[in-house]
């Protein structure tokens, strides 16, 4: 089954990493839809840890305003790997499956080649694949920018036809700004956009169009100059989408 995809809706991601028990997540998702319009200006994502997404799911009951989606998973469907989860795992769970997170890059060893397998799977599973790229300090610092986010969103995309680039939303994510209260500028948020742009229509054809987010730091204060930065169609949104208010208020920023 392949799940429904509007890429001309700007998509507020919230990321919550390792953090929260089902039953805190329970009463996170609770204090989260209360505080959303009846209908958001923004596609709402939420992607809690593996352990609570039946519980944030069932909580839900089919809520359309409010999308789950895993945080990571594994390449192969199943097999010997302790302690993994694969694609086929989540496909009853959630609709959409982030990979190559920079905590996932550079805390845990993943390279460009997994990152680019883990897409493969969650397209194979029919889940809809959030692709994260982004250059760290030391790599803007060196002039590498533009490098790093065309090498990961090439190495991401490669071997996929032009339908499946098209069910992929790209997350430029610079290292630098997550979890730092460092943002990006909306300028440079575009220019990593339009560069991601380029590489799709170079790879996919010109006729496919991607969203891309932003990502780091992202706050209710600075929401609405990022989300809506030209190029950018929303944004994942990791340490502010704990807080149900502010998650809120990035979420009706996109509007
Ligand atoms: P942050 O995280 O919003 O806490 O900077 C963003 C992310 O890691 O996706």
């Amino acid at each position: 089954m392949t799940r429904e995809l509007h890429p001309d809706r700007p998509l507020v991601a919230g990321n919550w990493k390792m953090n929260g028990t089902p039953a805190s997540a329970r009463v996170l998702v609770a204090e989260l839809v209360s505080r959303l319009a009846d209908r958001p200006p923004a596609e709402v994502l939420i992607l809690p840890p593996f352990t609570a997404l039946e519980a944030v799911g069932a909580f839900l009951g089919g809520d359309p305003r409010v999308r789950l989606g895993a945080q990571n998973c594994h390449w192969e469907p199943k097999g010997a790997f302790t302690g993994e989860i694969s694609a086929p795992m989540l496909e009853s769970l959630c609709d959409y499956v982030l990979v190559g997170h920079s905590e996932r890059r550079h805390l845990l060893g993943e390279s460009d080649e997994v990152v680019r397998r883990k897409l493969g799977a969650v397209l194979e599973a029919g889940l809809l694949p959030i692709l994260a790229v982004g250059e760290t300090g030391a790599e803007r610092e060196g002039g590498l920018t533009a490098e790093v986010v065309e090498r990961q969103t090439r190495a991401g995309l490669e071997g996929l036809s032009p339908s499946q680039v098209a069910l992929c939303t790209i997350a430029y994510e610079p290292v630098w700004a997550i979890g730092t209260g460092a943002t990006a500028t909306p300028e440079d948020a575009t220019t990593a956009a339009e560069l991601i742009h380029r590489v799709v229509a170079e790879m996919a054809g010109s006729a496919v169009v991607v969203r891309v987010l932003y990502g780091g730091s992202v706050t209710a204060a600075n929401a609405a100059s990022l989300v809506r930065a030209r190029g950018v169609m929303g944004a994942l949104v990791g340490g502010a989408s704990l807080k149900a208010e502010e998650f809120a208020a990035i979420v009706a920023a996109a509007g």
